[in-house]
């Protein structure tokens, strides 16, 4: 960007003073638009994005500070340099506190606006640079519906962005609750097929004769029941994405079929035929350990390698533990919404205890905890006692053994030892006390002071 390019607003009601300044800057090279009218300048201000904006402090009609307070409301990021006349220094430091960029006082040299100038727009610059970076980091910390900031999670949103615009075959594997659905659907709604259906079928749930027939359809009279012709999903899907939800536990003849859908790229309803030609980009998952299905010969290897063009696999919770407070949070709000609730937090003590454990049921499994949470919590906090006795079980580590590797200091380990108790204790302070040889007064106040 040249310098002509910067823009830059003078204003002063001394037309001598307004007339100078822009001549000193546009010999810079700035572009300047000089106005004496303070009103007119705030009504530009208004309309027209500026690079830094240098107004007197006292003028007639709206003064330095309106114009100031006005410009920090409709351009944040534009500096404000004030320009102040000796003896009016109180005005000017409340300009700072009011957010302007930096103040000169009368008389001063032309060089010294000139340097201020040019350090405003740096900071400008720098200021932007932080906003963009901040929004890509942001953006980051979900993907579609999917949330989660971890190393492991922006990998697979990197992924997904690279293959959602094309048609290749992926396949899914995680484990229960990591999220396959999810990123089935953000890379069916993220590529060009999103103007197609998202079909989805469950291997797992529909029985063998059904599904063959909802997979792939029927022509009217192919069986006893089959009154009249039926599209089957692959049809459906055309020029969209299938979702074959646990397609491991599909019966081995219809692995077969399946496989030559995907080889010949048509389909044959049965009873049919005719063959048809279709368009589908399959998208499956499985929870399973495919290779070893594939040795006991219950899959067909054939049939994996064209599922598994591009593989995504979904690290388990407990391996992206940095993920939990970012979910946690999110259905926090989530279900304090659904339920009319006004929780908006949890305690520290739980979002440890939440992290301690090790979810193995995954992302669902949080989702759970925390409806569960939300709905039996009679506070503005999920507490403790609003979680499963099982995550809270799972907490009886060794707590000398955790202090040791967290580094606590006396007073942390105190706390802990405190807050253990209390768990223990089931929440009975008197008991707690008893248990900890404090009388309750000392133990209140070792609480308070939490
Ligand atoms: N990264 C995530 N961010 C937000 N919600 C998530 C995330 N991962 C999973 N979920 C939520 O967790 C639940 C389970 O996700 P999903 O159904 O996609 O898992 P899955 O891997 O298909 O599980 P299964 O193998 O049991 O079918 C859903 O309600 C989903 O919205
Ligand atoms: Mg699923």
């Amino acid at each position: 960007m040249g310098i002509k390019d910067h823009k830059l607003l003078v204003v002063d009601d001394d037309l001598e003073m307004c007339g100078l300044l822009s001549d000193v800057l546009k010999g810079e090279d700035f572009s300047v638009l000089a106005i004496h009218n303070s009103f007119e300048a705030s009504k530009i201000l208004k309309k027209e994005e500026f690079d830094v904006v240098i107004t007197d402090l006292k003028m007639k009609g709206l003064k330095g500070l309106d114009l100031l307070e006005e410009a920090k409301q409709v351009a944040p990021l534009t500096p404000v340099i004030i320009i102040t006349a000796f003896g009016t220094i109180e005005s000017a430091i409340k300009a700072m506190k009011m957010g302007a960029y930096d103040y000169i006082t009368k008389p001063f040299q032309m060089d010294e606006l000139i340097i201020t100038v040019k350090k405003a727009l740096e900071n400008r610059l720098l200021k932007k640079e932080v906003m963009r970076l901040k929004k890509e980091v942001e953006s980051r910390y979900h993907f579609h519906h999917l949330i989660g900031k971890s190393p492991s999670m922006q990998k697979i949103y990197d992924l997904i962005e690279r293959i959602s615009d094309t048609s290749s075959n992926v396949l899914i594997t995680g484990e229960s609750g990591t999220g396959k659905e999810l990123v089935a659907k953000a890379i069916h709604y993220n590529g060009i097929r999103k103007e197609g259906r998202f079909i989805a079928v469950n291997c797992a749930a529909i029985p063998e004769t059904l599904l063959e027939s909802e997979l792939f359809g029927y022509k009217k009279g192919a069986f006893t029941d089959a009154k009249a012709d039926k599209r089957g999903l692959v049809f459906e899907a055309n020029e969209g994405t299938l979702f074959m939800d646990e397609v491991t536990e599909m019966p081995p003849t219809l692995q077969a079929k399946l496989l030559r859908v995907i080889e010949e790229k048509e389909v044959r309803p049965l009873g049919d035929t005719h063959s048809y030609p279709i368009d589908v980009r399959i998208i499956s998952t499985s929870n399973r350990d495919i290779k070893s299905m594939i040795q006991e010969g219950r899959f067909r290897e054939d049939l994996y390698y064209r599922l598994n063009v591009i593989d995504v696999q979904l690290p388990p919770l407990r391996e992206r533990k940095e993920d939990l407070p970012l979910l946690i949070q999110h259905f926090v709000n989530k279900f304090s919404n659904t339920f009319k609730k006004t929780i908006s937090e949890v305690s520290e003590e739980s979002i440890k205890l939440l992290i301690n454990y090790s979810w193995p049921g995954n992302v669902r499994e949080v989702e759970n905890v925390i409806q569960r949470a939300i709905t039996l919590c009679q506070h503005e906090r999920i507490l403790p006692e609003d979680l499963p006795q099982l995550i809270v079980r799972e907490e009886k580590g060794d707590l000398l053994e955790k202090a040791f590797d967290m580094k606590y200091t006396v007073d942390q380990l105190e706390k802990e030892y405190i807050k253990k108790v209390l768990v223990e204790v089931g929440g009975n302070k008197s008991k707690a006390a008893e248990v900890l040889g404090l009388d309750r007064k000392t133990l209140y106040r070792k609480l308070q002071g939490d």
